[in-house]
């Protein structure tokens, strides 16, 4: 589908993968607006953006603070009226390199849940009346091959438990909300960038951000025959 004129909020918008998803969407046409909690950081994405020529605007969200969510939520629609994608991208990892989860740390993982997680259903609840506006909604929740059991068991990758459980939970998200929406013109779908080299990992990733960022726009641009409710990689489908 084409992105000229969607209007497209991308939380965490000011960096890694998030910033060059929004860099995508504004090269094909779309209105970006860049989400960021800080509004220094927000505002020198946004000045980079709009140098290389897209419609990119700041919103101060805060995904773990509802006043900032509701406050970016009543932006959007009172100066644009609807919102055509929402690409969760917002996302942490508290506990990198590894933790296995006999020695996990529950304070870490109640942080990791709080922006992965609870502010994941807090921004998407708020925009939901928004994108029920857009002829053709687009949910894209940034995930991890790392939430998937499958993909996991037997592997002798080093475990960051409470990641692995914050992204299987968003995975199971995009299946309660792709169930909740089917039946609308609202598409609810995950997807991985793969191994990014980015702030969250210390840069150890094998992608750049710009080659990470692809899928979330093509997740972000499927048509209205693409699916819902399923877990895209740069490999196509994964299976739940
Ligand atoms: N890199 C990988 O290999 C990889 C693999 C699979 C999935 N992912 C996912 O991809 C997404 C983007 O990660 P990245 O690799 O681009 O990491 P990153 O460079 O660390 O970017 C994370 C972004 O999230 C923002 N953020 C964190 N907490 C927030 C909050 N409470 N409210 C609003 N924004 C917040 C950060 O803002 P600040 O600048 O203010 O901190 C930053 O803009 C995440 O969901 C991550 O789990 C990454």
């Amino acid at each position: 589908m084409t992105a000229t004129s969607r209007i497209s909020l991308i939380t965490g918008a000011n960096k890694g993968i998030g910033y060059e998803a929004a860099r995508r969407l504004g090269a094909l046409g779309a209105t970006v607006l860049v989400g960021a909690r800080d509004r220094a950081r927000g505002e020198s994405a946004v000045k980079a953006l709009r140098d290389e020529g897209t419609d990119a605007h700041f919103v101060q969200l805060d995904v773990t603070d509802p006043a900032s969510v509701a406050a970016a939520a009543r932006h959007v629609g009172e100066r644009y009226g609807r919102l055509d994608i929402l690409v969760n991208n917002a996302g942490v990892n508290v506990e990198w390199p590894a933790a296995q989860p006999s020695e996990v740390c529950l304070d870490a993982l109640r942080t990791t849940f709080e922006t992965n997680v609870y502010g994941l259903i807090a921004v998407t609840n708020a925009l939901l009346p928004l994108l029920r506006r857009s002829s053709a909604g687009r949910i894209v929740n940034v995930s991890s091959e790392m939430g998937i059991p499958a993909w996991l068991a037997g592997s002798e990758i080093p475990a960051i438990t409470g990641y692995s459980l914050s992204k299987a939970a968003v995975n199971m998200l995009t299946v309660l909300y792709a169930n909740e929406l089917r039946g609308t013109s609202i598409k609810v779908n995950a997807c991985s960038p793969g191994f990014v080299a980015t702030d969250i990992n210390h840069g150890v990733g094998v992608l750049t951000a710009v080659e990470g960022s692809a899928v979330e726009v093509r997740v972000a641009t499927l048509d209205a025959d693409g699916p819902t409710g399923v877990f895209i990689n740069d490999g196509g489908t994964v299976a739940w």
